[in-house]
């Protein structure tokens, strides 16, 4: 199957390496500044209309994937017009350029389980069919996308899906996400480069979350299925964890002792108590559930921070 991912960064990575095993024909888009840093990648803009299109009739993909975004919640709170133009915008933009050249593939829309918002709790997780309530910004706008979607590929007959992944994290996930924020610290603080003091956000958020592997392992799934009964999924582990928990799990694997000071900079105007979702759908229709423990998964992302270059930025390679 040729399947075109749009966006190579943190998922992007881990989904072509395992689409590829799988042997299918995978391209990767991404901005033109990213394209040129990665052989292979082909570049686009989704602002821009034009260069979705040509990239449409260049690659005539059966599956795409929209993984480009601005995914980051906090950067959605200081910039929520990029946030709009990119996540609404674009994904229109996506959409527009499907149905006029390759109406018949699938597109692949990933929004969040952010959609719900304060609807869930953890005595019901919640499911596809509840109403959603997004509370950021980066929420809003995978909601309002994730709906126009819905509405125009009924009108046009278009093949979509819509999945609401929770939190995930693994190696390639750059800073300003909590995991790599606690992890990058970490490291730092072993090498000497930082004081051992951990900078820390809000700790009383509860979350749930994936290994990245699992995630590539459903979208694999959602790929490879030649149809699917629904259009909306959820992808999710069904446990909440609070931040405190992930921290002290990372503590407890730090190589030196570590102080944690909160830093009020970090918090922000809203943060949802908690998400946790049901992923009954996605194990009833892919018999896909994660397979990766939560210990085993920090200690693979902090490891990988581990081999990452020494410096302030302790950049992702991906
Ligand atoms: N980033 C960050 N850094 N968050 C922190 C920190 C910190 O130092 N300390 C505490 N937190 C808290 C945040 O306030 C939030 O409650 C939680 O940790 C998780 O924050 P993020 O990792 O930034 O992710 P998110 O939950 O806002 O959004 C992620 O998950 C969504 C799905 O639920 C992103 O990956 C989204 O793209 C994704 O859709």
């Amino acid at each position: 199957m040729k399947i075109l991912l749009i966006g190579g960064g943190f998922v992007g990575v881990h989904l072509m390496e395992a689409l590829k095993k799988r042997g299918h024909e995978v391209h990767v888009a991404d901005l033109p500044a990213v394209a040129a840093k990665n052989p292979g990648f082909l570049p686009i803009d989704i602002e821009n209309l034009e260069t979705v299109r040509s990239l449409f009739r260049q690659v005539r993909p059966d599956r795409v994937f929209l993984l480009a975004a601005v995914s980051s919640v906090a950067l959605s709170w200081r910039k929520p017009d990029l946030t709009v133009r990119v996540n609404v915008l674009g994904t229109l933009n996506v959409l527009t350029a499907m149905k006029e050249i390759i109406p018949e593939a699938r597109l692949i829309y990933v929004g969040s389980g952010e959609e719900y918002g304060t609807r869930c709790s953890e005595e019901h997780p919640f499911d596809e069919e509840m109403n959603c309530d997004p509370r950021n910004p980066y929420a809003v706008s995978k909601f309002a996308s994730g709906q126009i979607l819905e509405l125009l590929a009924v009108r046009d007959r278009l093949d979509i899906v819509h999945l609401r992944p929770s939190n995930h994290f693994g190696p390639g996930q750059k800073e300003g996400f909590v995991i790599p924020d606690f992890c990058s610290q970490i490291v730092r603080i072993e090498r000497g480069e930082q004081p051992p003091v951990l900078k820390v956000g809000c700790l009383d958020a509860r979350r749930d979350f994936l290994f990245v592997e699992d995630v590539v392992a459903a979208y694999t799934r959602i790929a490879e299925a030649s149809s699917l009964p629904h259009t909306v999924y959820n992808l999710s582990s069904g446990q909440a964890h609070s931040i405190r928990e992930m921290l002290d799990l990372l503590l407890s694997m730090s190589l030196v002792p570590v102080n944690v000071e909160i830093d009020p900079a970090k918090f922000r105007p809203v943060d949802v108590p908690v998400l946790v979702a049901s992923s009954r759908r996605a194990y009833e229709d892919l018999q896909w559930k994660p397979a990766h423990s939560l210990k085993e998964s920090l200690s693979v992302t902090l490891n990988w921070w581990r081999t990452q270059d020494a410096g302030p930025d302790l950049p992702g390679k991906y």
